[in-house]
């Protein structure tokens, strides 16, 4: 039988078996609405406060910035749209980048078509966005500049640090898309100048269905769901508990093994990208070599087609992906790999291996017996047809 290797961790990752165990008491017994006053409900609600104190402690904020949605494109919306709609008076100019995921620029583009003025900042040649084009590009009605932290596709690091400076300088909201850096590096939230952070839980080994969007205090937000006076009046709806109890519990689990794992899974993701760049001709590094997340390698294979490669690599019980995971489950090419001259021309095949704590030596070392071949098959048959 094909032994099954997945390094497709930046799509999603496998749910941790102590998060599973903390939630299943939510399914069952633990039924109580949280809003309730009553001993079922009062039992529940001190879970998801438990929940939000292991987030607060991951992140570095306080329990009281956190507030629980259903996913990070819901964070993403809130913070983009719930900014725009609290500062509309101020100005209608928001900054955002290429680079960024859909559940970003959509929103902008949405608040484009409601008459805001929308900048997209180009990034260079290894996926990395220039702070003076940042600063140039800001004007007197900036109201909020959303810029990712680590990119999906590539794992390039953007000066997040350096972007909030800018933004607070000027007294602009800085939205900050941290999906993928969230439980890989330390975010550094106090220092930031962050306002709005938004995370998402099946990124790091909780489920999926559940994200949040950490608010700095006294930043103004109006919420996109209206209704009920949950997560104080932030978010209106029932929370999802197992949801938050497996976010949290994530998130603790994330805090104590960061360090450790991610080293151990920069070494493993160093040896694929090495061991590849040594055995096969023709392969070159998408993204910052340098500033990148410890999990990621976005690799170009020259004269070859992404999806063979895919099918073929899948084939081999090899799970990577051409980019970000697209609903349709089609191969579409990269408007993050597009933004920086990537992969236009002659058949290039982009490939993501994301890695997490699933991997093992094992798998780095049957990934590199395979692909060697696999590559040299499709070009043969190729240079053949
Ligand atoms: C950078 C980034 N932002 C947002 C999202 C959306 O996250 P969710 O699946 O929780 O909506 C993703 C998921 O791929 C992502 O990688």
């Amino acid at each position: 039988m094909t032994r099954h290797i997945y390094l497709d961790n930046n799509a999603t990752t496998a749910l941790h078996p102590e998060a599973l165990e903390a939630m299943l008491p939510f399914f069952s017994e633990q039924f109580g609405n949280p809003s309730s006053i009553h001993w079922a409900g009062r039992r529940v609600k001190s879970a998801v406060e438990e929940a939000r104190e292991q987030v607060a402690s991951l992140i570095g904020c306080e329990a009281s910035e956190v507030v629980f949605t259903s996913c990070a494109t819901e964070s993403n919306n809130m913070a983009i749209k719930g900014v725009a709609a609290a500062r509309h008076a101020r100005g209608n100019h928001i900054v955002t980048t290429t680079v960024e995921h859909p559940a970003v620029l959509t929103p902008c583009l949405y608040l484009e078509h409601q008459g805001f003025q929308v900048t997209t900042l180009d990034v260079d040649e290894q996926g990395m966005l220039d702070l003076n084009a940042l600063e140039a590009a800001i004007t007197d009605a900036t109201i909020l500049v959303s810029a990712m932290y680590a990119n999906n596709e590539t794992g390039t690091i953007f000066p997040v640090r350096e972007i909030g400076e800018l933004a607070a300088g000027k007294g602009i909201c800085f939205h900050c898309d941290a999906v993928q850096a969230v439980g890989k590096i330390p975010l550094h939230w106090k220092e930031s100048n962050i306002h709005l952070l938004s995370l998402s839980g099946h990124k790091l080994q909780g489920p999926k269905g559940i994200g949040a969007l950490i608010i700095r205090k006294g930043t103004k937000v109006f919420p996109l769901l209206h209704g009920g006076s949950q997560e104080r009046n932030r978010r209106a709806g029932t929370e999802n508990v197992a949801g938050i109890v497996g976010l949290g519990k994530a998130c603790e689990i994330a805090e104590r093994s960061m360090t450790t794992e991610s080293l151990r899974i920069q070494a493993l993701r160093d040896r694929l990208e090495q061991g590849i760049i040594a055995t096969i001709p023709g392969v070159r590094l998408n993204g910052h070599p340098l500033k990148r997340l410890p999990n990621t390698v976005n690799l170009s294979f020259l004269d070859v087609k992404s999806d063979s490669l895919l099918f073929n690599l899948d084939l081999a019980g090899i799970a990577a992906s051409s980019g970000s995971a697209c609903s349709s489950g089609a191969i579409k090419s990269s408007h993050v790999l597009r933004a920086m001259g990537v992969g236009s021309g002659a058949p290039v095949a982009n490939i993501r291996f994301s890695l997490g704590s699933g991997n093992s030596e094992q798998d780095v070392a049957d990934v590199l017996k395979v692909l060697p071949g696999i590559v040299q098959r499709l070009r043969d048959t190729s240079a053949v047809t």
